[in-house]
């Protein structure tokens, strides 16, 4: 055994309490346990998401742990533009006012996802009179209205938004997607869209956020985007890494690297979507319009732990959230904030992700709220942090 897999086990083992797991009464377990946005309290924000069943009431059980554990939330969907600005001129926000109210109750970070992408966008934003691709001038003003509203509206309350999300290109050769805001209106977009969002919130912190751009075919992509935007003047603060990972990439020096790059633009780095997924997949991207179609007996091959997360496995990921969380507190001067993409392993969407309807353990809590390994492992390495530092 590893002497990581072991400090684990030690810690595990310190911090148990006796009341078995599982049988959620009155007391849900993540309650029991000391609250880890007190081991990163002066260190960096520590975020989750809450999604649509949590902000209509109807999952208490992630707002129990939200609001015990995390100092940061994000709207899982609630604020992408298909729930924002569902038809032309008709807004709706009440799930997002839910988030702040939530956030504001105790004290957490309200952070904004996400104003301008190609995902969870309504056709009609795409769409001119005539029904063809709208003009430049259309996309424009369709993207600045969009923004100033929904910013406009969280002015104040809502302190960090994604701006633009995803817009550099996987496709080797090509430097940004080719997206209906891209073609409608060039590579301009981007700027506008930070000038727009600082306008409308100028004490709001504006990032730029995307998947994999801290690999080796991505980085230099990112950062001629980041220079780019820098030399235009874009009213940028940050770069958001999303880091869903698996349990066997990236290479975290690779992940060090790029935050190391990244901060010699003069940027803050968030790690905004954080999440380890346990099952075998192939594709390492986080588009999320991307499926991998198969019959189900593939599927089930490749969904081998419907009944339960096998401890050597829970343990393997733990050792990787303590990596990976040792490397984040070594850069805290530049990383403004780790959020963990869900409360719990049952609201993932890597249930769902590249793969439909498999049974995935990404987070640190199990379903049922109990803390996994991984839980106290980051635990473990906040506090350990927070004695070398007082040394
Ligand atoms: C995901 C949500 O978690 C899912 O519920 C939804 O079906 C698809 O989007 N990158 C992002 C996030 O920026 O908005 C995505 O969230 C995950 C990938």
């Amino acid at each position: 055994m590893s002497s990581g897999l072991a400090a684990s086990l030690a810690v595990i083992a310190a911090l148990a309490v006796d009341a078995p797991c599982g049988t959620v009464d009155a007391t849900p377990r993540s309650a029991e346990v000391p609250p880890l946005k007190s081991a990163y309290r002066g260190k960096f924000l520590i975020g989750t998401a809450l999604d649509v069943p949590a902000l209509e009431g109807r999952a208490p059980l992630d707002v129990q742990i939200a609001t015990t554990h995390f100092d940061a939330f994000t709207c899982g969907n609630s604020m992408k533009p298909d729930f924002t600005q569902p038809e032309e001129g008709r807004f709706t926000f009440a799930q997002g006012d839910r988030m702040v109210e939530i956030a504001q109750r105790c004290g957490a970070t309200p952070i904004g996802h996400t104003l301008v992408w190609h995902s969870q966008t309504p056709a009609w934003f795409f769409k001119g009179p005539d029904g063809l691709p709208p003009s430049r001038e259309l996309a424009l003003a369709r993207m600045r209205s969009h923004i100033a509203a929904v910013v406009g509206h969280f002015r104040g309350r809502v302190k960090q938004w994604d701006v633009v999300n995803e817009a550099i290109s996987d496709a080797p050769g090509e430097f940004l997607r080719p997206t209906p805001w891209l073609k409608a209106i060039g590579e301009e977009y981007i700027a506008d869209a930070f000038r727009a969002a600082h306008a409308a919130d100028p004490h709001a912190l504006l990032i730029y956020n995307d998947y994999n751009i801290k690999r080796a075919y991505k980085r230099p992509k990112a950062l001629r985007l980041l220079r780019s935007l820098l030399e235009q003047k874009a009213p940028i603060d940050a770069v958001g890494i999303q880091c869903h990972w698996r349990l066997d990439s990236p290479d975290l020096s690779e992940v060090e690297d790029s935050i190391q790059q990244f901060a010699t633009l003069g940027l803050k780095v968030m790690v905004t979507e954080l999440d380890i997924g346990v099952l075998p997949t192939r594709y390492q991207g986080a588009d999320v319009g991307f499926r991998q179609l198969m019959t189900p007996e593939q599927r089930a091959a490749l969904d081998p732990y419907p009944a339960g997360l096998p401890e050597p496995v829970a343990l393997r990921q733990a050792e990787r959230y303590r990596q990976a969380f040792e490397m984040f507190l070594r850069h805290r001067d530049v990383i403004g904030r780790v959020t963990l993409w869900g409360p719990h392993d049952g609201d993932s969407w890597l249930n769902n992700f590249p793969i439909w309807g498999r049974t995935d353990y990404p987070l640190l809590f199990d379903r049922q709220g109990c803390p996994k390994p991984a839980f106290f492992a980051v635990l473990q390495a906040g506090r350990a942090a927070r004695r070398s530092a007082r040394r």
